[in-house]
């Protein structure tokens, strides 16, 4: 499949996406948000596939929804827009999502952090929901997702006065997990995407599913879907082989089975 706003590679189980459209600071316009979706989708069918990363490369992750398509959009268009069918596919990713942010993660590029399963951040990135200034608010989860990650004070803070935050005071309100130089920011997500494709891919696929019900329910009922993923991992091959590896002192081999 060639894409025209992405890049992708993908080697030894992890698939690198790298959003490219740096004449608009990778402004996620519908045909981005349509070939991203479409790649998770290929990967989520793909066994060889364990890990994806998701970066806008060295200089920005992505300055938000593109605002000159957007602009021609009335509330009839807004209502007929396919972008929260896509932003649902990208949510909808059973593996796990990796962020490599440097730069601007501003609007949607922020809430694309937000569907990130961990996101590692150049000390450089700038986070934020700047659509207020649009006389807008966010629409891509932006109000839901990130008042349940980083809580009410610095939710309001940003979405009502639209003020950025910089790398640390995110990785202090665990909008993500580590902040690195920005040199290393695309390596060590590699490093932690490698670290997960070897894994138990099934055991992978429901700790991330568990863990993301989490913000939707209540606890007895979080803990029904833990109890019940628990017990069909009982029946892989990979639980076996990574009990028996233990056992007999050598590296587990784990097959998706
Ligand atoms: N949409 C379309 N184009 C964008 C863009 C966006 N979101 N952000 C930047 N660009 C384009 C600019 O128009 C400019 O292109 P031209 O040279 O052709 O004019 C180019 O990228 C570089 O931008 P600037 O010249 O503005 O660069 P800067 O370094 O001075 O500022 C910035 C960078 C602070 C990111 C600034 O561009 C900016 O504020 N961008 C808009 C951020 C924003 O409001 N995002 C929210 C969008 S709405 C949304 O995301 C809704 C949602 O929830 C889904």
């Amino acid at each position: 499949m060639t894409y025209q706003t992405i890049t992708t590679q993908s080697l030894e189980g992890v698939l690198t996406i790298t959003l490219n459209r740096p004449e608009a600071y990778n402004a996620l316009n519908t045909q981005l948000l349509s070939e991203v979706a479409d790649v998770l989708d290929l990967a989520d069918q793909d066994e060889s596939i364990r890990v994806a990363v998701i970066t806008g490369g060295p200089k920005v992750f992505a300055a938000g929804a593109d605002i000159k398509e957007m602009a021609v959009l009335d509330a009839v268009g807004v209502m007929n827009d396919p972008r929260p069918k896509h932003w649902k596919r990208i949510y909808q990713f059973s593996k796990p999502l990796i962020g490599a942010v440097n730069g601007y993660a501003l609007g949607g590029g922020c809430e694309l952090v937000m569907h990130c399963d961990i996101v590692i951040a150049g000390d450089n990135a700038l986070f934020g929901q700047p659509e207020i200034n649009l006389g807008i608010i966010p629409g891509a989860g932006g109000t839901q997702r990130l008042i349940r990650t980083v809580g009410k004070p610095l939710a309001m803070k940003m979405v009502l006065s639209g003020e950025m935050i910089d790398a640390q005071t995110a990785l202090q309100a665990n909008l993500i997990a580590e902040v690195v130089i920005p040199e290393r920011t695309i390596e060590r997500a590699h490093q932690l995407a490698n670290t997960i494709a070897k894994k138990p891919p099934i055991a992978v696929r429901l700790a991330k599913e568990a863990l993301l019900k989490a913000f939707e329910t209540d606890l007895e009922s979080g803990l029904n879907i833990e109890r019940k993923s628990f017990t069909m991992l009982a029946a892989t091959e990979d639980r076996r082989e990574g009990i028996a590896a233990f056992m007999e002192k050598r590296k587990p081999e784990f097959k998706g089975r």
